[in-house]
């Protein structure tokens, strides 16, 4: 386990292009795998989870060449092979789930397996629709109160297409579903009442498949084809948050971000940013395979930051931000409070209780819910032993609170961040002025 440390900063200045997008890194990687073609994929997210996807898009018969950050992924035409070994999914809980709806309709039996983090987390969720469509889906457990988990075992076969309302907001669901339905016989519907991210969508219709929206119900039609593509992947919003909330931090910061990925469902936090006081330039913005590229400065308003209350439909649409949201929130002058987000508790940590012990051991006051935490503003943190739990983004999100703290703050579990990340720490070096 290694341990970082993070100096107070002065100031945080610079300009940046962030690797590229995680959540679309491992649609395009697994549509890739399935389609005909070779697909060229620039800017591919250097984080370990879409690696995970490109080693099973691997084993299931796609050949795949890596060149620095541009990945050549030659696709199996619709016909996945039997992989030998269990899929590892690592660390990404996205690897497991979505790549579940897609190669449920093919005629193996795959094993999918994961670290210890993943092998904690719930897959339920995923094996109702995908049972109801047909396949074969068994789960690890699902007595106890993490329900039914990985070793997951799917014994694949045709499928066929069900109307199903998503009973919670998780895109990873909606993209099991999707890409099940995809090859399904007949149109899958799905209804989401929170409107998740939509990359699987965009997705979906750049590698040529139909794919409709009314409302709040998609529809997809079976037996579809998918086309290889060549294309971009705009650089990572999520990641960009912890530069952007470090930025807030400092009255006189400047940070440009470009080739930045702003896809309206993903992009609440730059909403958020501005409601807590800090100032959005959009400098440019364009559009490619659906999806919007942009480049952005942020700079801080006079008079600090405000505060601001998250519930509803905001937190599942933030839900990746939230952790470092919350550790930046003791030093808003109203606080930060989160409410509606229970599944914090289930990501790749139980991210409520995780950010409480952090928050806790640099000094703050705050009180805990069961889907959530309220932090008052106005506190002054001090430096602080902090536990990661080898969660990426508990490990970042505590590098900046540690940014406004006084003293020193050690960030134990520090090589976590490379789960989407790797070079975290070393852009945080390059932004911030001491
Ligand atoms: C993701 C969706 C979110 C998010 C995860 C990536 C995706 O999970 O937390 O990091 O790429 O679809 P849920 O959809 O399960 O909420």
């Amino acid at each position: 386990m290694s341990i970082q440390i993070i100096r107070p900063a002065r100031t945080l200045q610079g300009s940046l292009t962030l690797p590229g997008d995680k959540s679309i890194s491992h649609r395009y990687a697994m549509l890739a795998g399935l389609a005909e073609g070779t697909t060229r994929l620039s800017n591919f997210s250097t984080g370990a989870d879409p690696h995970s996807s490109l080693a099973c898009m691997e084993a299931l018969g796609a050949t795949i060449v890596k060149q620095d950050k541009t990945i050549e992924i030659t696709g199996t035409a619709g016909a996945f092979r039997q992989p030998e070994h269990p899929l590892d999914c690592g660390n990404s809980g996205s690897t497991m789930r979505m790549l579940a709806g897609l190669i449920a309709p093919h005629p193996h039996t795959f094993t999918l397996i994961g670290d210890h983090s993943l092998t904690m987390r719930p897959m339920e969720r995923i094996r109702k629709p995908l049972s109801r469509m047909g396949a074969e889906i068994h789960l690890t457990g699902g007595d106890g109160a993490v329900g039914g988990h990985a070793p997951m075992t799917i014994v694949g076969g045709p499928l066929t297409a069900i109307d199903f309302d998503t009973p919670i907001p998780s895109a990873q669901v909606k993209t099991a579903v999707l890409f099940a339905g995809l090859q399904a016989n007949g149109t899958t519907s799905l209804t989401e009442s929170v409107r998740t991210r939509d990359h699987s969508e965009q997705a979906l219709k750049a590698f040529g498949a139909t794919l409709t929206r009314e409302g709040e119900k998609l529809s997809i039609p079976g037996h579809q084809k998918l086309k290889a593509i060549d294309a971009t992947v705009p650089g990572d919003l999520s990641s960009a948050a912890f530069f952007l909330c470090a930025a807030l931090l400092f009255p006189d910061s400047n940070l440009i971000l470009d080739s930045l990925g702003m896809n309206p469902t993903r992009a609440a936090l730059l909403d958020v940013i501005t409601a807590l006081g800090g100032k959005i330039k959009v400098l440019t913005v364009e559009e490619h395979h659906g999806e919007l590229i942009g480049t952005i400065q942020v700079n801080t308003m006079p008079g600090g930051l405000k505060g601001i209350a998250i519930a509803g439909a905001l937190s599942a649409q933030l839900i990746d931000e939230l952790p470092v949201l919350a550790a930046i929130a003791p030093y808003t002058r109203e606080g930060i409070t989160i409410r509606d987000a229970k599944e914090l508790r289930v990501k790749e940590s139980d991210r409520i209780a995780l950010v409480a012990k952090n928050l806790k051991a640099m000094g703050a006051e705050f009180t805990e819910y069961e889907d959530g935490l309220s932090i008052p503003g106005n506190q002054q943190l001090h430096g602080a032993q902090i536990d990661s739990g080898s969660d990426h983004r508990i490990a970042m999100a505590f590098s900046i609170a540690a940014l406004r703290a006084t003293g020193d703050t050690e960030i134990h579990g520090a090589e976590a961040a490379a789960i989407s990340f790797p070079e975290f720490f070393t852009y945080l070096d390059t932004l911030c002025l001491r």
